[in-house]
C-alpha cells in the first residue's frame, strides 16, 4: 500500500498528493524549529489583552523590553557556501536512483542564489515586519503605557550598533509612534559604540578568554558532526539527491542546513527546496545539534557567560526598582517605557542570570533521547525577534498600595521562577515587588552582594 502510494505521488507533476509520502514535500513546511534562526511566528505566545492581563485593581506604570533584531539576512561568507550548493545541483540523480520526489529534485535543480554580500546580515523587510507587530500588540497590552498620548521624553530606546538592530529599533519606533510624534521621539533613541557597549560580550575579557577563545568548547558539538548520528543522515540525503555518499561529508550536511536550508527560510518564511532533503527526523536532531553547539557558549556551563550579565541584570532591576520607588513618592515616572535592541546572547544570558529558566545537563552530543524535554531549547528561548519583557503593576489593595512584577518571555507569561516562587495571582503571575528585589538583591545598586562588571570581567 506505502509502495503504490509513493508511485501515485512522485509520478511526474502530479505530485498534488503527496501528504502521505515522507519523500515528497507537502506544501507546508515539515518543521519549523530552527534554534536561533527559528521563526518567531512559529514558537511566540499571546499577549493577554488590557482587560485579561491582570486583575482590575493594577494597572502598569513601567514596562522594560529586550528585544532581540527580527530576521535577518546570513552574513556574506553564506555567499561563498550557497555557490558550492549551486555546485552540487548539477550531480543531482547522477546515480540515476534518485528517492526525493521529481517536483522537489527539479526545485532544487532550478534553486538559484538568493542573497548577495551586499546585504551582509542586514535585517529583512520580514524581519521589518516582525518589529512592528510586535510594537502593535505591545501598545494593546498595554496602551496606559504605549499609547499616542504618552509624552516622547517618557521613552528611552538603545540599539547596540549593528545595522540589524539599529534597523529593528527603528521599525519598532515607527509603529508606535505617528506623525510629528516620531520627530520628537527618534531625540530619545540611541545608539551604544560597539568598543564600549556594556552588553557586548567581547566587552568582557574574562569571557573572551574562557569562553570565545576556548579551543575545547565546541568539543561536544564536533562529537556531534562526526559522529554516527550526521553520518547516517549524510546517507539518506546521498540517496534522497541520487549522488554517491561520498559526496556528502558531514560538512556538506551543515552546508544543506545552514545555508541550504535554514537561512533562506528565515529569509522568506518559506520552505526553502533545500530542506526537502531532510527528513522530519533529521532536522530534529540537527535543530538539537545546534543546541549542542549554543549550550557551552550561552547556558549555564560557563559561570562566567551568564554573570557578565550583570550591568544589563543590575539596568533593568534598578529601572524597576526605581520606577515602585518614585511611583509611591510622587505618583509619576520620569520613565515609562525602556527598550533595547540587541542580540541573542544578551537575551539567553539574562535569561539564565535572572534564572528563568532552569539549571540542568545541558545538550550533550549523544544525549538527544534523553533530552527531548531540554530546558535549555534555543527555538523557543531565541528566534527572530525574541524578547523579554518586565512589567511593573501598582495594585490598590483596599487602602494599601502593592506593587507587582510580570515577565513575559516571547509574549508568553513566566507563572513561576525562582524570583517569583509565590505570585500572588499565580494564573497572572504577578509577583510581590519586594519579593521579587529581594530574590534578585545582587542586581540591586547598593546592596552588599551587588555584583560587579568589571570584577567578573577581570
Ligand atoms: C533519475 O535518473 C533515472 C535514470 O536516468 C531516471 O529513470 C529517473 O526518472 C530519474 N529520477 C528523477 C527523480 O529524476
Ligand atoms: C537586499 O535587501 C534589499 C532590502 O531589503 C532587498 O530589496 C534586496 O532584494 C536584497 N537583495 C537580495 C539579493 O536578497
Ligand atoms: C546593509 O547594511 C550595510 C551596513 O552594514 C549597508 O551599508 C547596506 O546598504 C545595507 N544593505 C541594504 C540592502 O540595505
Ligand atoms: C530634539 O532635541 C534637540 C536638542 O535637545 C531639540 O533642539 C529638538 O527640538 C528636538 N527635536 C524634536 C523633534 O523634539
Ligand atoms: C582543553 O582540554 C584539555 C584536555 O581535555 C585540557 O587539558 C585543557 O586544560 C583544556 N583547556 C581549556 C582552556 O579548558
Amino acid at each position: 500500500m506505502r509502495k503504490v502510494l509513493l508511485l501515485v505521488c512522485c509520478i511526474s507533476g502530479l505530485a498534488l498528493q503527496c501528504v502521505n509520502s515522507r519523500l515528497c514535500s507537502t506544501n507546508s513546511k515539515p518543521y519549523d524549529l530552527f534554534g536561533t534562526k527559528t521563526l518567531y511566528e512559529n514558537v511566540a505566545g499571546d499577549l493577554p489583552n488590557q482587560r485579561a492581563r491582570a486583575p482590575k485593581r493594577c494597572s502598569p506604570i513601567f514596562v522594560y523590553g529586550l528585544i532581540r533584531h527580527g530576521a535577518r539576512y546570513p552574513g556574506n561568507d553564506a555567499v561563498i557556501e550557497l555557490r558550492k550548493l549551486k555546485e552540487l545541483t548539477k550531480s543531482i540523480n547522477v546515480t540515476g536512483r534518485a528517492t526525493l520526489c521529481k517536483k522537489d529534485l527539479e526545485a532544487i535543480r532550478n534553486w538559484k542564489i538568493w542573497t548577495d554580500e551586499y546585504n551582509d546580515s542586514n535585517l529583512t523587510a520580514y524581519g521589518a515586519n516582525e518589529m512592528r507587530q510586535l510594537a502593535l500588540r505591545l501598545q494593546q497590552f498595554l496602551p496606559e503605557i504605549l499609547s499616542a498620548g504618552t509624552p516622547a521624553s517618557k521613552y528611552r530606546f538603545t540599539s547596540t550598533e549593528s545595522t540589524r538592530t539599529i534597523d529593528s529599533m527603528e521599525a519598532f519606533v515607527e509603529s508606535l509612534s505617528q506623525g510629528s510624534f516620531r520627530d520628537e521621539i527618534k531625540n530619545f533613541t540611541e545608539i551604544v559604540t560597539e568598543e564600549i557597549d556594556p552588553i557586548n560580550d567581547e566587552n568582557c575579557n574574562r569571557y573572551v578568554r574562557e569562553v570565545d577563545d576556548n579551543d575545547n568548547i565546541t568539543e561536544e558539538y564536533d562529537k556531534f558532526v562526526e559522529g554516527p548520528i550526521v553520518t547516517q543522515m549524510s546517507r539518506g540525503i546521498a540517496r534522497r539527491l541520487g549522488v554517491p555518499s561520498s559526496m556528502i561529508t558531514n560538512d556538506v550536511v551543515n552546508r544543506l542546513y545552514d545555508d541550504g536550508c535554514y537561512s533562506e527560510q528565515w529569509v522568506t518564511g518559506k520552505n526553502a527546496p533545500w530542506c526537502n532533503v531532510f527528513s522530519k527526523k533529521d532536522l530534529k536532531l540537527m535543530e538539537y545539534g545546534s543546541d549542542v553547539e549554543d549550550y557551552p557558549e550561552r547556558g549555564y556551563k560557563f559561570p562566567v557567560t551568564y554573570q557578565q550579565n550583570c550591568f544589563l541584570s543590575k539596568e533593568i532591576v534598578n529601572m524597576v526598582k526605581k520606577a515602585g520607588d518614585d511611583d509611591l513618592r510622587e505618583k509619576e515616572q520620569n520613565v515609562l517605557a525602556r527598550f533595547r535592541f540587541a542580540h541573542t546572547s544578551n537575551i539567553v544570558t539574562l535569561a539564565a542570570n535572572l534564572n528563568l529558566y532552569s539549571d540542568e545537563p545541558g545538550p550533550t552530543a549523544d544525549a538527544f533521547y534523553s533530552q527531548q524535554n531540554r530546558a535549555f531549547r534555543m527555538s523557543y528561548f531565541s528566534p527572530s525577534a525574541a524578547n523579554l519583557v518586565f512589567v511593573l503593576y501598582r495594585c490598590e489593595i483596599g487602602k494599601r498600595t502593592r506593587y507587582t512584577v510580570q515577565v513575559y518571555w516571547n509574549e508568553k507569561l513566566l507563572k513561576s521562577y525562582p524570583a517569583c516562587p509565590s505570585a500572588t495571582h499565580r494564573a497572572r503571575g504577578m509577583c510581590n515587588l519586594e519579593t521579587w528585589l529581594w530574590q534578585y538583591r545582587s542586581f540591586v545598586a547598593g546592596s552588599p552582594t551587588e555584583c560587579n562588571q568589571e570584577e567578573i570581567c577581570a
